[in-house]
C-alpha cells in the first residue's frame, strides 16, 4: 500500500516537472521563432533516417529530398512508409524504405545489414524515431520500451554503421550522427543501470526522460572517441510539437486545440534537426541544439564517469549483435 502512495505521489511530481518544463520550452519555441531557420541548399549525400514514415521524421526526409540527399528511411511498415513519402513534392533527391523495428535488436541489425550490403557511403544519421509515455513494456530482449526504442537500438544502429561513417566523412565535411533527443531530458532522475528495466515503480515520464537524457550522455562520448575521425555527433531538441507523440497524454485529449495553437508544427520542428544535419556553421559550435542554436543542457551529460558506464553497459548489452 506504501508503494502504491510513493509511485503516485512520484507520478505526480512528474506531472508537474514536465508541465513546467513544457511551458518553458514553448516559451523559448516562440522567443526564438526567428531564429528556427535554415537556407535550403542542394547536397549530394546519403541519410539514413529513423521513423522517417510520421510526425517530425516525415518532415525531415521532406527537406533532406528537397535538398537534393538519397534519404535511406527505417520504419515499422514499408509500404505505409513508402506511401507517404512517395506525396511529397517537389522532391529533387531519392529515397528507399526499409523495415526497422527498434523493440527488436534483430530488426536493428537486420535493417543496418540491408543498408551496408547496398551502400558504401553514408554522410549522415538521424536517430529520429521514438515513443513517449507508454506503459511498461518489456521489449524482445528483455528491456523496457522507451530504454529500448529510444535508446539502445539507435545505440546499436550507430555502432553498426560507424564503419561506413568514418570513412565517409573528410576533414572539412565531417559525416554527422544526429540523435533527436528533447529537453524532456532535464526531468530525468540520474540513471540507476541496475533498475532501469524494471516494472516495479515504474514511472513512464521518468523513463522518457531517462532514454532522453541517454541520448545525450551518448551523443557526448561519442564526440570523444571519434575525435581522430571525420564523424560529429549531435543533439537535437526539436521544439514542443504537435504530433501523434502526444497521442493519450491528458493535454491532448482534454485540450487538442491548444497543442495546435501553443506547439510547432512538424515542419518547424525538422528545421533545427536538418540544420544540424547540414549547416557548416554548426561545426565546433556545441553539441546540444535546439531552434538551430546550441542551448543549454542539464551538466550531468557532461560527466566523464557517467558517460564511460552507459558506454561500456549499452555496448556489453548489444554485444551479440555486434558481430557479423
Ligand atoms: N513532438 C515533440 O514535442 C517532441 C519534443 C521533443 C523531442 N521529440 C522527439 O522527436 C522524435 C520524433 O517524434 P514525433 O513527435 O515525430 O513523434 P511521432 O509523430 O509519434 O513519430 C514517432 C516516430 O517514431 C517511430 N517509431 C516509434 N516506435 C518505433 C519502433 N518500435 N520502431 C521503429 N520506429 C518507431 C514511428 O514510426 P511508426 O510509423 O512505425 O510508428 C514514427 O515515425 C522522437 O524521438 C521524440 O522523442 C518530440
Amino acid at each position: 500500500m506504501i508503494h502504491f502512495f510513493i509511485d503516485f505521489f512520484k507520478q505526480i511530481k512528474y506531472q508537474i516537472i514536465y508541465y513546467f518544463l513544457g511551458a518553458f520550452a514553448i516559451i523559448d519555441d516562440i522567443q526564438n521563432r526567428d531564429k528556427n531557420q535554415f537556407d535550403i541548399s542542394q547536397h549530394n549525400k546519403v541519410a539514413v533516417v529513423t521513423g522517417g514514415a510520421r510526425g517530425i521524421g516525415l518532415e525531415v526526409v521532406k527537406k533532406l529530398l528537397q535538398c537534393n540527399l538519397h534519404v535511406i528511411v527505417g520504419c515499422r511498415d514499408v509500404s505505409l512508409g513508402f506511401n507517404a513519402i512517395k506525396q511529397i513534392a517537389p522532391m529533387n533527391g531519392s529515397f528507399v524504405v526499409y523495415k526497422l523495428d527498434l523493440k527488436s535488436f534483430a530488426s536493428v541489425k537486420n535493417f543496418a545489414q540491408q543498408v551496408l550490403s547496398k551502400y558504401d557511403q553514408i554522410h549522415l544519421l538521424v536517430n529520429n524515431a521514438g515513443v513517449m509515455f507508454v506503459p511498461y513494456e518489456k521489449c524482445e530482449n528483455g528491456h523496457e520500451a522507451h530504454w529500448t526504442t529510444n535508446y539502445l537500438s539507435h545505440f546499436l544502429l550507430t555502432e553498426l554503421l560507424l564503419p561506413v561513417l568514418k570513412s565517409t566523412g573528410v576533414q572539412g565535411d565531417n559525416a554527422r550522427i544526429v540523435n533527436v533527443t528533447s529537453c524532456a531530458h532535464e526531468a530525468s532522475p540520474p540513471i540507476d543501470f541496475d533498475t532501469i528495466n524494471n516494472e516495479e515503480g515504474y514511472i513512464t515520464n521518468a523513463a522518457y526522460a531517462k532514454s532522453k537524457l541517454a541520448q545525450l550522455i551518448f551523443t557526448k562520448y561519442l564526440n570523444k572517441i571519434l575525435a581522430d575521425f571525420p564523424v560529429k555527433a549531435f543533439a537535437v531538441h526539436p521544439g514542443v510539437v504537435d504530433t501523434e507523440l502526444f497521442n493519450g497524454t491528458f493535454l491532448k485529449i482534454a485540450f487538442p486545440w491548444i497543442l495546435k495553437y501553443i506547439c510547432k508544427t512538424p515542419e518547424e520542428g525538422s528545421r533545427s534537426i536538418v540544420y544540424v544535419c547540414l549547416s557548416d556553421a554548426v561545426d565546433g559550435r556545441g553539441y546540444y541544439y535546439a531552434n538551430c542554436q546550441p542551448a543549454k543542457y542539464l551538466p550531468y551529460a557532461d560527466d566523464a564517469k557517467i558517460q564511460e558506464i552507459l558506454y561500456t553497459i549499452s555496448k556489453n548489452t548489444v554485444e551479440k549483435y555486434l558481430n557479423p
